[in-house]
């Protein structure tokens, strides 16, 4: 089938926008986002392939924040869609919009007004969910979809979606097919609760996203936190890597040194040591075994003393 004018000239666009690896990257560091070479060639094939890319690694890896921003360097919206057990169609592509049809029919009855079916499922009463909010932007780039947790759905759920994505339309049995002028750039995450279908991972581009080390978890710091010094930045990320090789229900993750250190910022303290371990816990380990297992090795441990 011969590609839309419009199409083309969106992907030249991003041909342009994107002409390389290098590019991508550096269009990712402009919104804050360090990736590090094997992440940015993957999502830059993902956008010029184009192909979905499957993101795997443990939580707070900054699988969910690449796919943000993915969209923000290619100043394209991001619809997102939050995967969880038992989660359908409706929620992920339309649903009918009830409550607003039994109002419809209300105010026409008490105007004694006629009004067919036709009336009550039409465009203004359907409820876009974000694949279908995906499928049909308009441009002037594809959207990113983010197909969030996708571990968390079932298998069934899986195939509805690579089948939606593969047509890249969609059929509303009252309103007819509705076809992508620009197919999404899709990103999927998983956090590895379980294995993905191989109808699934065959079909995507895979990487894996490890937990980064104290450097560069400092320097992704030092974005995140406005004010933030290199010294206290590495403190927290050494000393949050030193509590990931205890046997933590919750492992904290980039997003815990991020709080941490602007906690210890709001507290006026710039210097990690074992007082300033005991003011703040609560900025790191969320759960009490956790507590209790980091505590037996002590503020002073943590802090590296
Ligand atoms: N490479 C990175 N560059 C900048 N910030 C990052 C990066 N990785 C993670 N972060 C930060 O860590 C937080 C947690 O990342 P998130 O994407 O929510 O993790 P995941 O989805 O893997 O659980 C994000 O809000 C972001 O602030
Ligand atoms: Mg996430």
């Amino acid at each position: 089938m011969a590609m839309s004018a419009a199409r083309a000239g969106a992907e030249a666009e991003v041909r342009t926008r994107l002409p390389d690896v290098a590019a991508l990257a550096a269009a990712l560091d402009g919104v804050d986002y360090l990736a590090d070479p094997g992440l940015a060639t993957a999502m830059f094939l993902a956008v010029r392939l184009p192909q979905p890319l499957l993101l795997e690694g443990e939580p707070g890896v900054g699988k969910t924040e690449a796919a943000k921003a993915l969209a923000r360097a290619l100043d394209t919206p991001l619809f997102r869609l939050q995967c969880f057990e038992g989660i359908d169609a409706a929620e992920a592509l339309y649903e009918w919009n009830h409550p607003r049809q039994l109002l419809g029919i209300r105010l026409a009855e008490a105007r004694g007004a006629a009004l067919d079916e036709d009336d009550l499922f039409g465009p203004d009463y359907l409820l876009r969910r974000p694949l279908l909010q995906a499928i049909e932007h308009a441009g002037p780039r594809p959207a990113v979809l983010l197909l969030d947790e996708i571990d968390r759905a079932d298998a069934e759920f899986e195939a509805f979606t690579f089948e939606v994505l593969a047509e890249a339309a969609v059929t509303v049995p009252e309103l007819g097919t509705i076809r992508a002028a620009h197919p999404p750039i899709v990103v999927l995450t998983s956090n590895r609760t379980r294995d993905l279908h191989d109808a699934l991972t065959r079909r995507c581009l895979y990487h894996w996203i490890d937990y980064p080390t104290p450097e560069r978890v400092a320097e992704i710091v030092r974005r995140r936190v406005p004010g933030s010094e290199e010294p206290l930045a590495v403190a927290a990320a050494t000393a949050v890597t030193r509590l990931r090789s205890l046997d933590l229900v919750k492992p904290p993750g980039i997003a815990e040194v991020i709080d941490w250190v602007a906690a210890l910022g709001v507290l006026g303290l710039f210097e990690l040591d074992a007082a300033a371990v005991e003011a703040s816990w609560g900025s790191v380990l969320k759960n009490r075994d956790d507590h209790e297992l980091a505590r037996t090795r002590g503020a002073a441990w943590l802090a590296g003393a």
